[in-house]
């Protein structure tokens, strides 16, 4: 995936060994090279602190690199920002709406911003409200909206000057799994019609599995591993069977690595994580084979491989185990906070 030569491409995505380091020490970045092709979507998965955040704004010219280039739309982003602005759309992590205004002037105030041709504003901003479902609110403050339809205002005002890469960091953080359906619906349709290209950040791993043609995972500044979900999940080759001993077992890791059909064997906080090729055929023998060793079983579970599992191999930890309260929770919280005390007023 690295790319040695910047792509030309136009709505492709080109990070060459980028790295940022924030006040001298926190290297928040750490040399990350990749390429989006024209018209996919493509999604840029980590925990909190990964550096998500960070690559999205030195992708969006809104930060400078330590090191390294980046390309979008065939642009430099460094030699060339205010053309790369024009071309692309961002939903950012945190509420850009502004909670006083409508959603109809939050869009307009967008469409103005973006340079839309002032003749096209109005019909332009009628058709992506009516678009997102929003139509009927259309003239109520942006503040007293629930918080899906706040996030399709966000993805409306982002797209009002038709960009062709659309870049969303954490979009749909924080909805319920239909508000999170309804804005992925929303996103795929424009995909479609406009071929836009899209890179999105994002906590959810499920989500990302169903949604995005290829992704790459980072983690601590680093890209830990790239591919569609479907080639990273064949990486792990096969389900993976937990076992769960009632307590510890010396014997129990030697008996599981010398079960037929069992390819690695891996411990982890007193359990183990066995592979292999087909997990309901290895289940009754592993359980016979407990049964005659004397180990006694807490329990025992088969997984095809997802996306956590993906993680958890390629960074020796558990997706959510970093999860705290993040940049990420803050900024959904004190926006939250800011709209209830608006409205209070
Ligand atoms: N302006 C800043 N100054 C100093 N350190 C920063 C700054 N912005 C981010 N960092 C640090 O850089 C690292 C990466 O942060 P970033 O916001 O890019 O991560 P993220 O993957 O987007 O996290 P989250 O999931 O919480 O949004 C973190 O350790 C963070 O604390
Ligand atoms: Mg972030």
């Amino acid at each position: 995936m690295a790319a040695t030569s910047p792509s030309p491409a136009s709505g492709s995505i080109v990070a060459e060994d980028l790295a940022k380091t924030y006040g001298g020490n926190v290297r928040a970045v750490d040399g990350i090279s990749f390429e989006v092709r024209p018209g996919e979507i493509f999604g840029f998965l980590g925990p909190n602190g990964a550096g998500k955040t960070t690559t999205v704004s030195i992708l969006t010219a809104g930060l400078g690199a330590t090191s390294g280039r980046a390309f979008v739309d065939g642009l430099d982003v460094v030699r060339h920002p205010l053309a790369v602005k024009r071309r692309i759309g961002i939903v950012f992590q945190e509420m850009t709406s502004d909670g006083d205004l409508t959603g109809r002037e939050n869009i307009e105030l967008a469409a103005h911003l973006y340079g839309v041709p002032r003749a096209e504003v109005r019909s332009r901003c009628e058709a992506l409200m009516a678009r997102m479902q929003i139509g009927e609110a259309a003239d109520r403050l942006a503040k007293t909206y629930s918080g899906g339809m706040r996030r399709r205002l966000e993805l409306a005002a982002g797209i009002v000057h038709a960009p062709s890469i659309l870049f969303l960091d954490e979009p749909t953080l924080g909805l319920d799994p239909q508000g999170r359906a309804g804005f992925w619906k929303f996103v795929e349709e424009l995909r479609h019609e406009h071929r836009m290209t899209v890179f999105v950040t994002t906590h959810y791993l499920e989500e990302a599995d169903g949604m995005c043609e290829r992704i790459a995972i980072i983690d601590h500044g680093k890209i830990v591993a790239h591919g569609t979900p479907g080639e990273l999940k064949d990486r792990l080759g096969g389900d993976i069977v937990t076992v769960q001993p009632t307590a510890p077992s010396p014997a129990l890791e030697a008996l599981l690595r010398s079960l037929p059909g069992a390819t690695s064997v891996q411990g982890l906080d007193g359990s183990y994580r066995v592979k292999s090729p087909s997990g309901e055929k290895l289940v009754p023998a592993l359980v016979e084979a407990c049964v005659h060793g004397g180990i006694g079983l807490a329990s025992v579970s088969v997984k095809r491989p997802s996306l956590d599992e993906v993680f958890l191999e390629f960074t020796g930890r558990e997706f959510r185990e970093d999860e705290g309260a993040s940049a990420t929770d803050r900024a959904v919280m004190l926006s939250r906070v800011r709209d209830q005390l608006g409205r209070r007023r």
